[in-house]
């Protein structure tokens, strides 16, 4: 069994990123700049958040850092979004989800330009992805496309069964596997799933994204399966300095003893997420500088 290093592979890319970073600088004098609006104190968000900063940082990138009280009114970050639409030196808009309760989260994000939509998220570029048009692709699914790849595993006519169909990573990632680049047979399972081990048997690659520890389990896997794990759940450990461990969706043990090769968590998917996120960032400040 081969365990999948999401940190191997985020620092190779984000070492790419970084020299076309510093091309940008020295050829056309543009620093990617990347806004990031955290609203509240959730805990798992200031990790994520902070995780982002730290790698546009790294990666010679300006990370402009926006971080408001949970009681902030909607209209107040719908105004946000639109100044930051308008100030020509944030190249990517990245609010944080979930929002705190009582803010309508759609209307947020659908304020953000598609041209900054850094994460994919606005239906604009979640239309074009879906259709094929040139967009900001989003940032977790790429990240496991990515990944499935460095496994060493050809994607092109393989079986991925993926679990869980939200709109942030099982959904884009079904129809991104599916393109014809990528040309992957897809079935996505979800809550509605009589017999989810009945697809997973049958599957080259298990993808589990349904932020439910346990999902899946090495009896519903084919002998040789890869497994790509998204989930990140924090589980109480007593005898953790935090008091809690980070748990993914699959049972890690059972799974790595019929897998040929899976993402631990942490180390797995995460890191690949911030990457394609930079990735995108890039990407933007590229498109204006020319
Ligand atoms: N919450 C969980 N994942 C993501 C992500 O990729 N982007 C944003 N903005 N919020 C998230």
């Amino acid at each position: 069994m081969k365990l999948i290093d999401g940190k191997v592979l985020a620092a190779n890319l984000r070492a790419e990123i970084a020299e076309k970073t510093a091309a940008l600088k020295s050829q056309k004098g543009v620093v990617p700049t990347l806004a990031v609006v955290l609203v509240g104190e959730d805990p798992a968000s200031v990790s994520y958040v902070t995780a982002k900063e730290r790698a546009c940082i790294e990666a010679g990138m300006n990370s402009k850092e926006i971080r408001l009280p949970a009681d902030t009114p909607e209209d107040e970050l719908v105004d946000l979004v639109s100044s930051l639409n308008a100030d020509e030196s944030v190249d990517g808009i990245l609010v944080q989800l979930p929002l705190p309760k009582g803010i309508n989260a759609k209307r947020v994000v659908d304020a953000i330009s598609p041209a900054k939509d850094v994460d994919g998220f606005t239906p604009e570029n979640a239309g074009r992805m879906l259709i094929g048009e040139e967009c900001f692709l989003p940032c977790t699914p790429h990240g496991v496309i990515k990944l499935i790849e460095f496994s060493g595993m050809e994607l092109s006519g393989k079986h991925v069964v993926v679990i869980g169909r939200s709109n942030i990573v099982g959904k884009p990632l079904a129809v991104l596997l599916s393109r014809k680049e990528t040309n992957a047979t897809v079935t996505l399972c979800h809550t509605g799933t009589k017999d989810i081990a009945a697809f997973t048997r049958i599957a080259d690659v298990v993808v589990v994204a349904t932020g439910c520890p346990g999902t899946l389990t090495g009896d519903m896997l084919k002998e040789g399966a890869v497994v790509i794990d998204v989930g990140v759940n924090r589980v109480a450990d007593p005898t953790a300095a935090k008091g809690y461990r980070l748990k993914g969706d699959a049972d890690f043990d059972s799974c790595a003893r019929v897998a040929s090769a899976i993402t631990p968590v942490p180390g797995g998917v995460g890191p690949l997420t911030i990457t394609m996120l930079l990735w995108n960032t890039l990407e933007s400040a590229t498109r204006k500088a020319t």
